[in-house]
């Protein structure tokens, strides 16, 4: 890299995790440029709902102490033997700044009453305290959002940050020493492939919740920042892990109805009326994530298909302030108008008749393998967010801990940048920072197919006209599907997901995962150079990952539930690492 021009830095997704790092680096004077596959304003970032949990100093008098140590124990609890321990202590560590510096970036966080009172703090499963901020009532995401893109509008506008709309990253581009130097890019409309080069790549590209086909994600989670940086060689971690929420409204869409209604004294009821989660865990429906969702999957399985039942008809609303006093109707509306809003469209007066709810795959605790500072094991490539396997989440994500990884690596990211390409400058980029793994890593077979057909023109584009295609550049073209058969069927989406859902689901065992693994090696990738067509090769390619590590885990842990192995094995209390097998080259 010159010395006469700032580090260029293309950061791909626009969630809380990408715009996080990309104002970051813009504001450490790299030259960043920001992808979106979509709208800007397409992420699960703009769906959340609950808040975002953090340690803060201002709690409104009598409410039990929250500390550091308390969030750490409860972070590590739900993730259930699998956590990065360290990358928890960074995350609770720095949660008080992230959140400062959200509210300096324009977030308004749900105060008591008026401005310099309290934030208010909700309760959510899994956490021993109220420490989940929200803004809007269960309109987070969305504010976080909001602020967010208005900052960085203001940055492209000041010309210290570039924004590329409906951009989507197919594969990353290596040079000859294996280094991320840039990426190969579709514009919206149309299939002509561009190259954009860099000093540096961050992946923040979010989950894959499209893998299923009951989801709270966008129709953007189809894990293509996941399987480009398979592709490229990259270690992915934790894939095994999959979050289902247990309370997705039960019709198409699967809207989510947000844990801090139970956290507000809401309760999980079957067919008949009955509750059934005190029976099941000491916490009740405030019990982990994977507990209740899994509860949830075996009683509407009992009653023959049926959705469980979230009541909220006696809510009592508590206290004084926001959120205090009024009827049960008056307290829904005002604490969650977005859900309320949604019901009501929905046709469900919720502070009369039960919500029917199912479980909806919400998610994804692995992805990208990486250090506490984003970087992945291939130099010059890193990871944030949802995408990324940091460790803090372990077999299970604490709610609302995952804005706050956004938040918190974000900046780490960030920071991280400038060091390493001034680094890479003044030492003339003798040893590329990346992350070492500890150990062994296993191998997954290579699916799905290149992120572009072997048909397609190799062809690129230079960017923006400044981008000037590297000599020697190599994309892993190559690394195409292992042979099918005669009996390869083309993919389909939507069999593709159902199978997905029956063989690694909520409840998963040895024939129905390996049922699973047969028919994915035996769809054909689509060979086209459509969006879909991309993202397609992308589901089946992190579809196949999932089905790997899940027969690969012969326990129960967390979200990941053997029925034929239903307990945890301590021996197997550590995370698993993969990467692609090579495969012949077409
Ligand atoms: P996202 O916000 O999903 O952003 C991903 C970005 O990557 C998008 O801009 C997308 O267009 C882009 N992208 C994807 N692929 C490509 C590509 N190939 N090329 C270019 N761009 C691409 N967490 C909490 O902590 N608290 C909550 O209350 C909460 N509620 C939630 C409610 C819902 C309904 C959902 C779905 C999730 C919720 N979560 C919550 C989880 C949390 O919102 C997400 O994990 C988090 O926002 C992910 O942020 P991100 O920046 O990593 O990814
Ligand atoms: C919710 O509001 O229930 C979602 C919270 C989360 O996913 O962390």
């Amino acid at each position: 890299m010159s010395t006469d021009r700032a580090p260029r830095v293309l950061v791909v997704g626009s969630g809380i995790a990408g715009l996080t790092a990309a104002l970051g680096a813009a504001g450490h004077g790299l030259d960043v440029t920001l992808l979106s596959k979509d709208g800007l304003d397409e992420t699960s970032t703009a769906r959340a709902q609950g808040g975002i949990a953090a340690m803060t100093a201002a709690l409104p008098a009598g409410q039990p102490r929250d500390s550091e140590e308390l969030h750490v124990r409860d972070t590590l609890a739900a993730g259930a033997g699998t956590c990065d321990d360290d990358a928890v202590r960074v995350l609770v560590r720095d949660s008080a700044a992230a959140i400062e510096e959200l509210v300096a970036r324009g977030v308004a966080l749900d105060r008591a009453a008026g401005p310099g009172s309290p934030w208010l703090e909700g309760l959510e499963g899994a956490h021993s305290v109220p420490r989940i901020l929200h803004a809007g009532g269960d309109a987070t995401g969305r504010e976080i959002q909001r602020a967010l893109l208005a900052a960085a509008l203001a940055a492209e506008a000041a010309g210290r940050l570039t924004i590329s709309r409906h951009t989507m990253l197919v594969d990353l581009v290596l040079d000859p020493g294996g280094r991320a130097v840039g990426a190969l890019v579709l514009t919206d409309p149309g299939d002509r492939l561009h190259e954009l080069t860099a000093d540096a790549v961050v992946l923040a590209t979010g989950g894959a919740g499209q893998l299923y086909p009951h989801t709270t994600n966008p129709a953007v989670a189809t894990g293509d920042g996941i399987a480009a940086a398979l592709r490229a060689g990259a270690a992915v971690a934790d894939l095994e892990f999959v979050q289902f929420h247990p309370t997705a409204l039960a019709a198409p869409g699967c809207f989510l109805v947000s844990e801090a209604v139970r956290g507000e004294g809401a309760v999980l009821r079957d067919a008949t009326g009955r509750r059934y989660l005190e029976d099941v865990h000491p916490r009740a429906e405030l019990a982990p994530r994977d507990v209740v969702a899994r509860e949830n999957a075996r009683r509407s399985l009992a009653q023959g298909g049926r959705p469980v039942l979230l009541d909220c008809t006696r809510l009592v609303p508590a206290g004084e302030g926001l959120h205090g006093g009024g009827t049960t109707a008056e307290f829904l509306a005002r604490r969650f108008p977005t859900i309320d809003a949604a019901l009501r469209a929905h046709g469900i007066d919720w502070s009369r008749e039960p919500v029917p709810v199912t479980p909806a795959a919400h998610y994804l605790m692995g992805g990208v393998a990486t250090d506490g500072l984003g970087r992945t094991t291939v130099p010059g490539l890193y990871a944030v967010g949802e995408c990324a396997a940091t460790g803090v989440h372990g077999a299970n994500r604490l709610a609302s801990n995952s804005l706050l990884e956004g938040a918190v690596f974000g900046a780490r990211v960030a920071g991280a940048l400038q060091a390493d390409t001034l680094r890479a400058d003044r030492s003339g980029d003798v040893a590329p920072a990346r992350l070492v793994l500890p150990g062994r890593v296993e191998l997954l077979p290579a699916a799905g197919g290149s992120g572009i057909p072997a048909s397609f023109d190799r062809q690129a584009v230079p960017f923006g006209g400044d981008a000037e295609p590297a000599a020697g550049n190599t994309v892993p073209f190559g690394r195409v599907a292992a042979p099918f058969g005669r009996e390869a069927v083309p993919f389909d989406r939507g069999r593709f997901q159902d199978a997905m859902w029956t063989g690694a689901g909520v409840l998963r065992d040895r024939s129905r995962l390996e049922a699973l693994d047969r028919r994915l090696a035996g769809f054909r990738p689509p060979p086209d150079r459509s969006r879909r067509a991309v993202e397609d090769r992308n589901l089946l390619t992190v579809g196949r990952a999932v089905t790997a590590a899940a027969l690969h885990r012969t326990e129960s842990r967390g979200a990941h539930f053997r029925e034929d192995f239903p307990a945890p094995d301590p021996a197997r209390a550590r995370r698993t690492f993969w990467r692609l097998a090579p495969a012949p080259h077409l």
